[in-house]
This record gives structure tokens, sequence and C-alpha cells, in this order.
């Protein structure tokens, strides 16, 4: 009896969760007796019923009927195309499987033939069929929501348009107008809107406002439009509306004869750009948030239904349909993005522990070296042990002895971890004069009264040479507040060079990585690791790039150079280096290349100029794939990796949308085409992303991947989570999110950061057939001084916190741990209902004046499957502040079992963090879950991140 209540209650909602739109065009081809019949079935769908016409095209002649019969039941469309054949009438009946862009038919011509065919629709925005009725309808462009406007007027979400990115600006003020709200976000760089329309009078009004802060006066932007034919040639909405921020209104008066109302724009300066759309029926008639639109993404109608909701609140469902597949989870979605910034290598993975090992920090001061005893230290240019460490630091030790020793200590990157039963790696160059030692190297305490491990090194000559010696911990405590000595209790004067200590090594490497912050990597299963930046690549200045060539090698040999973050990288960390770290956590490389671009904002033409980098870019891509045959192959083989590296995508530059000359177009060219010739097989990325004014995306040729970058505060990372959601999917190339973060926390994000990072992802890994990989930045932060001169943070708001002797990931970083290792191969299908919204009060103004508030949700979500073990990851996010009772329902499964597991990550106040102090705080507990069935309901916390694991079949 139960399990027939079971069927029951899934045969049910399988028939009415799934409320499919066909509204559109869609073109199908059948192989019938007559020949192949090429059709296009224009729909529109009111309700369950379903209009419009069938046009069909055999062996040259053309037929148009009017579909009779028309309705839609769950998935299943159906309908009658009447015809009639010399003199008898016939009903070819059509019964179709709508999925998003297809429609599986089978086509019965009366009893005697059926044909199957695949419908694909062409278009879902510009459907050439009659509305029921003529209706005035509101557009807000670059809405996710509908909004309300001073009058009261309901204005639907971001609809209708062909091409184009959305853009939100919450804080601006705009003059002209009693509807702020409608000139806050925009669409830009779209080629048209359309919108179905029964034939007749309309008055169209474009609503157009300045916001950018990149156009600084007329003429900046400029661009033509068309609306049903009458031309707006060169409209510059600065000159017409007297300025920047002030609205203006468009009002033309068109008339409809096919159905449809169309404006198309044409940029000329910058891209075009519209706030708002509104057609109302010059009849009169009747205003809807309601009205039939073009088909949507089921989040944003989900959305559309919440804001429209009134009246108590009713509890939210969320739909997933195991039946329905709508893409695969990209196997590369989940990624590490990394560069030299708030001591991500040099006092963060990289395993050294001497500060300014090389003393080319500062030209005149030993930089965080301190005298020990009676001795003095000075930066001698007169004694470089090579042309790369072309600097070394004297000591004059004249006053040296028994009783009084003198020499040097380093402080380490804010301490010197010491660990129990270590063996510390210590190597230095020295060259004496007077001077033969001993030296005695010793990690001790900082107040020098406790030694750690110690030992000596002696045959100190008059030439440079490298020493090395171990030293060993006993059983000791724990601790950071220590430093390492050299000293020697006999006069002199001795010179030395790259003075280094490495602790134990992940997988035990030589000149490698910190085991516990590995640890926390690998916890996280990634797949990618993008190097060597952000800005880190491209330098201040074309010398301060990073110029792989000189990060390659023997670690004395690497000159170094300054970070754009402000401090200096010695390079120990190296191409090598990054290849191996991606070895040890078994993931590929996503290597930018230097492309001709710098953060003084200069830029090398393409051509000429450009060739030798696009070179050192082929060079680089032989260093990491070639076999030891080729020149730089060998290079690595010397360098001690004979095995060449896997590698798949390179990119392109860093942000090159910085670079308003218009030059990265051809710099891309350049590249792409010198890369693609040797490398046919390589992806390439663009660094400029859709998120990106169309002007400065590549159009000289189709990148395999653009990347975007999006670094947001909570409310704006959830007012946007299902932006990828209306991505083009005929688009070929695809998205790499390539630096992202929720910035909220310092230096690490909370568990507000957390719950906006959830929300984002749960957007990124339902669109992942289209967001092929993603990766937060920025990944690390030395948490040991915050602020202040020399400091160790420069970003604030990073995934993972560590300080000389431990790590902790943040809330985020636990949130994305839960995504990457728990989601399944497959995407399915998911819908919601009444998803409870909040008010949102965007940033204060900037001087003074609140902005109106805007609706958020509140409960974000997605749904995976893996394959081959039936296990459903059903992600939800609660960002609000009370615990939601939520039902789940599941059709096209046959049985789910009632226990499964759910993972939680859960904090009492948004504010709640993770520390060097506290670092468990805020974790994830795994809890096994009863009573799960297609039809359930449970509560998730307050302030919540749950992945709830469930087996259906
Ligand atoms: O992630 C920090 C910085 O942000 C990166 O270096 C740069 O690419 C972006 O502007």
């Amino acid at each position: 009896m139960k399990t027939r209540i079971i069927l029951l209650t899934l045969a049910l909602s399988v028939c009415s969760i799934w409320a499919a739109d066909v509204t559109g065009v869609w073109k199908a081809q059948f192989d019938t007796q007559r020949g192949l019949q090429k059709y296009t079935f224009t729909l529109q769908q009111d309700g369950t019923k379903v209009i419009g016409n069938a046009s069909a095209e055999v062996n040259g002649a053309k037929r148009e009927s009017e579909v009779k019969e028309g309705k839609i039941e769950g998935n299943t469309v159906s309908f009658v195309e009447p015809l009639s054949i010399q003199g008898n009438d016939l009903r070819i009946t059509y019964t179709g499987e709508v999925s998003d862009h297809e429609i599986k038919f089978t086509r019965r011509v009366g009893d005697f033939a059926t044909t199957e065919a695949v419908a694909k629709r062409e278009s879902a925005t510009a459907p050439a069929q009659p509305a029921p009725a003529a209706r005035t309808v509101r557009i807000k462009a670059g809405k996710s929501e509908p909004i309300k406007d001073a009058e009261g007027n309901v204005w639907l979400a971001d609809q209708g348009f062909e091409g184009g990115q959305t853009l939100e600006r919450p804080d601006i003020q705009i003059a002209n107008t009693k509807s702020t709200d409608l000139y806050r976000a925009e669409r830009y760089s779209m080629d048209s809107f359309s919108w179905p329309v029964p034939n007749g009078k309309y008055v169209v009004k474009l609503h157009f406002a300045e916001t950018f802060e990149g156009i600084t006066g007329p003429g900046q932007r400029v661009f033509s439009y068309n609306v049903q034919g009458h031309e707006f040639k060169d409209f510059d909405v600065w000159v017409k509306a007297g300025g920047p921020m002030r609205a203006y209104v468009e009002t033309v008066n068109v008339e409809a004869t096919n159905a449809v109302i169309k404006v198309t724009f044409t940029p000329k300066v910058e891209n075009p750009q519209i706030n708002a759309i509104e057609i109302i029926p010059q009849s009169g008639g009747e205003t809807s948030a309601v009205t039939p639109a073009p088909a949507i993404p089921a989040a944003t109608s989900a959305a559309v239904n919440a804001a429209a909701a009134t009246g108590p609140a009713a509890t939210p469902v969320l739909q997933i349909d195991v039946g329905k597949v709508t893409g695969t989870v990209s196997p590369m979605l989940y990624g590490l993005m990394t560069e030299e910034i708030n001591f991500s290598y040099e006092g963060g993975i990289y395993g050294e522990l001497i500060r300014n090992r090389t003393f080319k920090a500062n030209a005149q001061n030993p930089l965080f070296w301190n005298a020990v005893g009676d001795a003095t230290m000075t930066i001698d240019a007169n004694q470089p042990l090579n042309t790369a460490l072309n600097v070394s630091l004297k000591l004059d030790l004249s006053k040296a002895s028994a009783a009084s020793p003198g020499g040097i200590a380093n402080g380490g990157y804010w301490g010197i971890p010491v660990r129990p039963r270590a063996t510390y790696r210590a190597s230095f160059y020295a060259r004496g004069e007077g001077f033969s030692g001993p030296l005695n190297l010793a990690i001790e305490s900082t107040d020098g009264k406790t030694t750690f491990a110690s030992a000596t090194v002696s045959r100190i000559s008059g030439q440079w040479k490298k020493f090395e010696v171990t030293l060993k911990t006993k059983k000791v405590e724990p601790s950071k507040d220590n430093r390492f000595v050299i000293t020697t209790t006999q006069p002199g004067t001795v010179w030395f060079q790259n003075v280094s200590l490495f602790p134990p090594t992940y997988n035990h490497r030589s000149n490698g990585t910190r085991p516990d912050i590995m640890q926390l990597l690998a916890e996280m299963k990634p797949t990618f690791l993008r190097f060597p930046g952000g800005n880190y690549l491209e330098g201040n200045a074309i010398n301060e790039r990073f110029n792989w060539k000189e990060t390659i090698g023997d670690v004395a040999e690497r000159p170094g150079h300054r970070s754009p973050w402000g401090y200096w990288s010695t390079d120990g960390f190296g191409l090598l280096e990054f290849l191996q770290w991606c070895e040890d956590l078994h993931i590929e490389p996503v290597l930018a290349v230097f492309a001709g671009y710098t953060l003084d904002k200069k830029y090398l033409e393409p051509g000429p100029a450009l060739a030798p980098y696009a070179q050192e870019a082929l060079e680089e891509i032989e260093y990491v794939t070639g076999d030891t045959r080729t020149k730089w192959g060998a290079q690595r083989a010397k360098d001690g990796h004979p095995k060449p590296f896997k590698l798949t995508y390179v990119e392109i530059g860093n942000e090159d949308w910085f670079d308003r000359s218009g030059s990265y177009g051809g710099r891309f060219a350049q590249l792409f085409d010198a890369i693609k010739a040797k490398y046919p097989q390589l992806q390439l990325i663009s660094s400029v992303g859709y998120e990106q004014p169309a002007t400065l995306q590549v159009r000289s040729r189709r990148p395999d991947l653009v990347d975007e970058h999006y670094y947001r505060s909570q409310e704006d990372m959830q007012a946007h989570a299902l932006d990828y959601d209306k991505y083009s999917r005929t688009n070929q190339t695809r998205i790499f999110c390539g630096e992202w973060a929720t910035r909220v926390g310092s230096p690490t994000p909370n568990m507000a950061g957390a719950l906006g990072d959830a929300a984002w992802m749960t957007g990124m890994e339902r669109n992942s057939d289209i967001l092929f990989m993603h990766c937060y930045a920025p990944l690390f932060v030395n948490v040991s001084q915050i602020s202040g001169q020399n400091r160790s943070m420069q970003w604030s708001t990073d995934l993972i916190g560590y300080d000389a002797l431990t790590s902790y990931g943040s809330p985020a970083y636990h949130a994305q741990k839960m995504f990457s290792t728990m989601h399944g191969d497959q995407i399915l299908a998911t819908d919601s209902r009444d998803i409870p919204t909040r008010e949102g009060q965007p940033r204060a103004q900037r001087g003074g004046g609140t902005a109106p508030t805007r609706q958020l949700r509140q409960v974000f979500f997605d749904a995976t499957r893996d394959r081959r073990s039936g296990i459903v990851y059903l992600k939800v996010v609660n960002e609000a502040g009370t615990a939601q009772r939520i039902q789940v329902q599941i059709s096209g499964a046959s049985k789910i079992k009632p226990e499964g597991e759910a993972v939680v990550l859960a904090a009492g106040s948004p504010n709640d963090t993770n520390s060097i102090g506290e670092p468990n705080k805020v974790v994830p507990r795994t809890e096994t879950v009863t009573g799960l069935s297609a039809d359930f309901t449970r509560e998730f916390p307050a302030y919540s991140v749950t992945v709830l694991k469930l087996k259906a079949k």
C-alpha cells in the first residue's frame, strides 16, 4: 500500500512539475514518403494551450497551416497539422517530448505513416506568432528579477534580447526620473530585442542613461538602433540626456505586421546599451507581469514567481527531474588560481624559510637580516656570486671572539617554524678573507635562549663555494617565534649569498612546497592550477613581467624580480616548481603566457614588436611539453624533469580589458596564430570575458575559452547567481571563470563570503555545460601581519590563511571543498517555486543618500548525479538567518532510497569565521538522513550550505 502511495505521488509529481515552454521557433526534417520535408513550427504556449503554425517545404513546394488541438502536458506537446491532399482531408498528428532545446517528435499521417525526428529550437525569443491579446509589456534590461517602478508598474526581468551582457550598478542616482531603479541595471552590446505581439499599432519606449564611469563625455558611446524600421542613427545618450546619470526616454510609434516588435542595435563607438523597454498597445491594453513571454530559463522563471508572490510565505519547493539530464558537469570545473600576492609563494607554499635570502630585496639594506654580536653587515655589489645574484652580504667579523661571537640572523617570514623531530636542510654560498670558519648554524628562539637544532660548517676559502648541511630538531613543542642564525667565534670577513633553509617538504621534493598547505589543496580535489597570474604575469613594467626563462635552473642563477604586489620575489618558485606543484596534486596546468601588456598601461604593438614575446611563449610551451629532443624539453630534463607535462590550456595574457588601446585583438591574434600553428591541440583562452564591454572582447579570432573575473559583495554574488542560465548555448567559446570571490571578511572570507560563493557556485555547476572551468582568487594569504609597512597581505578575502607554522581553510574554502568533492557528472533539470526573498540594501551612496532596496533570493540550489553510482547531489544554500523548511520533489525516478547523507556547513552568524586561533570554528558536519522520498521536506539551517546525497534509480 505504502509503495503504491509513493508511486502515485511520484507519478503525479512527474505530471505536474514540468511545465515545459514550447514558445519559439523549431526546425525539423521528416523523412516521409514524399521525400525530406523541412518543417518550421512557430509555437506559442498559453498555459497548457499551444497555438501556432507549421510551414513545410518538400521538393521546392511550400505549404503553411495553422496547428490545431495544440496542448502541453508535463513534457509532452501535441498538435495536429490539418492537410488537404487531392480533396482528401488528412490529419498529421505530432506528439513530442520537450527539453530545453529539442522536441523529440513522432509524426503520424493518418493511420499509415509514422516518422520520428528531433526538432531543434531556433529561437526562443522571436516567434512570429501572434500573441493572444495586446498587452503592455515592460522589460527591465539587466535585471534577473522583476522590479516595480515608482508608479507601481511591474517590469519583467531581462529577456527578449539576442546577445550582449548585463550589468548592475545598484548604488547610482539618476536625474530626470522618479524610477531610478529602471536605470540601475543595463544590457549592453546586444544585437537585438524582439517580443511577440498581435499585429497592430504600438508605442515603444526605450529607456537609456549613461551610467558607465568609463564614459566621460559626449561621443564616447555612439550607436544606432532601429525600431520596426524607424532608424535612430548615431545615437549618443550623453548628448540626448544632457550628461551622465540622466534618464532619456525615446518614444516611437510603430506598427507590428509580422507579430513581433523588433529593435536592432549597431555599435559605432563603444557598445550599445539600454536600460528598459516598454511596448504599449495604442488601443490601450492590459498591463501584465505575466504576459506570455519568450521561454526563459527555469531558474529565472522561479525568480519571477518568487518576486511576484504575495501573501503568507508558502513552503519553498525545489524540483529535480532525475530523468532529465540537461548537460554534463565539466570534468575540469573546479580548479585553483595562484600568483605571488599576499606572500603566496615566498612566505607561503614555497618551503623556503629564509626571507630575502639573496639580499636583493633592497639595494642598500639587508632587509630582514640582523647582525649578531659585534658584526657589521653591508650589501656589497663588488663581490657578486654571479650575474644573476649580482650582490652579496659582506659581514665584517673583526671583533668576533669566543666570548662574543658575531654573525647574522634571519627571522623568516614572520617566524621560523620549529616542529619536533624534523630535518631541516640549510645551504649557502660563502667566501672569506682572513676567515676560514668554522661557522655555526642554528635554529633558535628569537630571544636566543633556546637552540632547537644546530650544525657546523668549516673550510671557508677565498673562492665562492656552496655549503650544505642538515639540522635536526629533537622532541620539542611546535613554535614559530624563532630565528635562523649563522655565527662564528673567529675574526675576519665573510661574504654570503643564497642563504637557504628548508623544512621537510611535500613529497620530499628539494626546493619543494609546504606540506600542510598542499594537504589543504589536495583535499579540495582540484583539476587544474592557473598560474603564474594574475597581475604577477604582467608585472608593473616589461622588465618586471613573469620572465619564465629567469625562473628555471639552479636557484642560485635566478636573478629574481619585484612583484607587482610590492615585494621582492627570488623566483626560487619558478616555472618548473609550478609544474611540479601540479604533478604533486595530479592536476593540469592552465598556463598564462605574457601577451605584451603591463600594468603601467603600456603595450607592445602587434607585429614585430610583439614577435619576440610570441616566440618566448612558444618556447615556454616547449619547456612544458617538449620531449628531450627539443631545445627547451632538453633544458627541462637538465633541470631534473625529463618527462613532459600534460598541457591543454593556455591563457593569452591577463585581464587585457585594462588595455583600452584596443591592441588586444591584434596581440591575441598574433599569439593565437603562433601557438595554434605549432600546437593545434591547445585550447587558447582570451583574457577578456563576456562580462567586459563587447568592444574589448576578442573578435580577431575565436578563442576556445574566455576568462571572466568577478569580485563582488555577498548580495551582488547572489543577485548574479543565475546569470549563466542566460548564456548562449550555441556559442562555441566556453567560459573560464578564472578569478572570482565574494569579498566579505578579512584576511579570509567569513560565512557571509561562503554563502555568496556557494550561491554563485550553484549557478556555475548548473551551467557547467558552458561554464567549463573556474577558480577562486586569491588562493592564499599569509595572515601574520595584515597591515602596516612590509605587511603580509596586499589583498583581503583570500581562501586559505596561514602563518609560519599553521594554516587553515576559511568557511569559503570549506564550501568550495564541498562543491568540488561532491558532485556528479550529469546536470539534472531543476525548477523551483516560492523561493523566499529578502530586501537587500545596496552600499551607501557616494556623497550620502541611500539607494533603494532590492529583492534578493535567499535559497539557491542545483542538482547533479553520478552516472555510475546513481547518487544525486542536491546542493542547497540558505543565506537566511532562519532555518528554512523546504519541500523537495523528485521526479523521473522509480525508486529513491529513504536513507541518505547530508554534509552541512552552517554558522550562527554570517560574521563567523575561521582563523589561526580557531581554525575549525566553521567546518562541515556529516549526518545521516532518513525519510527521503520523491516528495519530502527538510529543514535547512540558517546561514548554511548543504550537500544532500541521495540515491535515486
Ligand atoms: O586576484 C587579485 C588580482 O585581481 C589579480 O592579480 C588580477 O588578475 C585581478 O585584478
